[in-house]
């Protein structure tokens, strides 16, 4: 993020223990943007989805780092990038349908689309082979301060 007010990155194991690290992360990153309780909780569950994904899909049967870094920006907004180097997606187009899943039975293939519907933008990037960059942005109400 360009003029970014905060920049934040932290490294972690993709372990599940992780996920709820990572969700209390970003929820301390947001704490002096003054989020209303549904906007915390947007972010939270959508970082919750971008780092399962690491943990199940691209480091599937094996550990990798899994790299968060936040930015926040001069009109309350954040930015979350979540960066693994696993097994990457063939199609992201077809990976970002609801309902479209690699994962069996176990998962519903909704992790892209609750991204997608609780923060402003979102952008996947993979290569096979490589890893995947998930990029998300959402805006933080400005709310009065009380005197
Ligand atoms: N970081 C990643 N590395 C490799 N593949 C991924 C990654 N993230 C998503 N995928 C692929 O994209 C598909 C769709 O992901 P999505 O999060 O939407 O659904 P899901 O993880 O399968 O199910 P749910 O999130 O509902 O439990 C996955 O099944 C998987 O094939
Ligand atoms: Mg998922």
């Amino acid at each position: 993020m360009k003029n970014s007010i905060n920049k934040v990155s932290v490294v972690f194991p993709s372990k599940s223990v992780n996920e709820g690290f990572a969700r209390s992360c970003a929820a301390a990153f947001l704490t002096p943007l003054d989020p209303t309780v549904d906007e915390l909780s947007d972010v939270k569950t959508a970082v919750s989805e971008a780092v399962t994904n690491c943990i199940v899909h691209a480091y599937k049967d094996t550990v990798g780092d899994v790299c968060m870094t936040m930015y926040s920006g001069e009109k309350n907004e954040v930015e979350i990038i979540i960066k693994d180097k696993g097994c990457g997606i063939e199609d992201v187009t077809q990976a970002r349908e609801p309902m479209w899943t690699t994962g069996g039975a176990d998962r519903s293939g909704m992790g892209f689309t609750i991204m997608e519907s609780f923060m402003d933008s979102l952008s996947v990037k993979s290569v096979k082979g490589r890893g995947t960059t998930v990029k998300m942005k959402k805006r933080i109400s400005v709310r009065g301060k009380a005197k």
